[in-house]
């Protein structure tokens, strides 16, 4: 088993990995709960494969537990879904002293953690991540929160889990998009933070090869997280790097009213052009922009929208109220492995 400790002092955790676990669940939680009752939280997607198998587990070592089963997709980390999920959880009497399972990808981590930060002043959680994305990226660093109609992660706070508990093998089941949607997150960690990764992901022939390196992947990436977190716990700083090729993706992903792209093919497009642009402008290395390319087309992702439409989604950045007559900060790749922040306006998009 790989472990990592987040220490974040009386916040810390650790981060276990390891394939098969999801069969022996309860032996990782019972290392840092022993209490009564656990209320699980996931979606349909999620509950067929795993539900049953997770439950079982926990009630066989005598826990009390109560399943949660949501429509997948992002409509569900709405604000609006919040009192359906505290009620259940009223109903079923939870207190702070027991615990919630977020048993999901990124909506389901995001939703029940914030869930687990605000029901009753907070209530501890254990986040099991089951997309590549949540894996590497969005179950780790205490990120919670929900979306209100007028945008995404509006509400949201810092909460960090009691553990985060990785099953690879449950890659397995998921649909190949959502493995790519991870694999655009897991070049960005190359890209800001690891060159060796990054020279692997271009030495793999394919998706079975990255399969079977998986695990050592997901460690790379969550340890790349956790010194980051560790540094910058709150966002104020250098966590800012994990956002590398984001301030396009997310103009992209609005742009397409989030229907088009999945959050990791926006920021593999996003990563592609900002290196281009910073190579245009000498700011990075060159030819850079064509390794990223290259591994962007191995693994299937896309790099480019269309011509027509760049100037509109530029325009998307610029609607964005806190880029209005503001520096805007820029995550630059001087040379793989190496990120940096760079204190920028909108003209450098146009
Ligand atoms: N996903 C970026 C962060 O956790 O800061």
């Amino acid at each position: 088993m790989k472990k990592l400790l987040v220490n974040l002092k009386e916040k810390s955790y650790e981060i276990v990995i390891e394939k098969g676990l999801i069969e022996r669940i309860s032996e990782s939680v019972l290392e840092v709960y022993n209490g009564n009752k656990i209320f699980i939280i996931t979606d349909k997607n999620v509950d067929k494969y795993y539900g049953e198998v997770v439950s079982r587990s926990l009630i066989n070592s005598g826990f009390n537990v109560k399943k949660l089963v949501l429509e997948p997709g992002e409509e569900t980390k709405s604000f609006n879904t919040l009192p359906l999920i505290y009620n259940k959880l009223l109903d079923f009497k939870l207190t702070r002293k027991d615990l919630i399972i977020t048993l999901g990808g990124g909506v389901i981590g995001d939703l029940g953690g914030f869930v687990a930060s605000t029901f009753l002043r907070g209530v501890p959680f254990i986040q099991i991540p089951t997309s590549l994305l949540a894996q590497v990226d969005s179950s780790v660093g205490g990120k919670v929160g929900v979306d209100l109609e007028r945008g995404k992660n509006l509400v949201g706070s810092f909460y960090q889990p009691k553990r985060v508990i990785i099953d690879p093998n449950v890659l397995n089941t998921l649909e190949d998009r959502f493995f790519k949607d991870g694999l655009g997150e897991v070049i960005k960690y190359g890209l800001i933070r690891d060159k060796g990764l990054f020279g692997k992901l271009e030495s793999y022939k394919d998706k079975r090869e990255v399969l079977e390196n998986i695990e050592d992947i997901i460690y790379t990436c969550c340890n790349i997280k956790r010194i980051v977190v560790e540094r910058d716990e709150k966002d104020l700083g250098e966590r800012m790097i994990l956002n590398f090729g984001h301030t396009l993706g997310h103009a992209i992903e609005k742009y397409y009213d989030f229907k088009l792209y999945t959050h990791g093919e926006a920021v593999a497009i996003g990563m592609y052009n900002i290196a281009k642009l910073t190579e245009e402008k000498k700011l990075t290395e060159n030819i850079y922009s064509e390794k990223i390319k290259n591994v962007l087309i191995k693994y299937d992702l896309p790099y480019e929208v269309n011509i027509e439409e760049k100037d509109e989604i530029i325009n998307t950045i610029s609607l964005d109220k806190k880029n209005m007559g503001k520096v805007l900060k820029v995550i630059l790749v001087r040379e793989i492995g190496n990120a940096e922040i760079y204190d920028t306006n909108l003209e450098f998009f146009k």
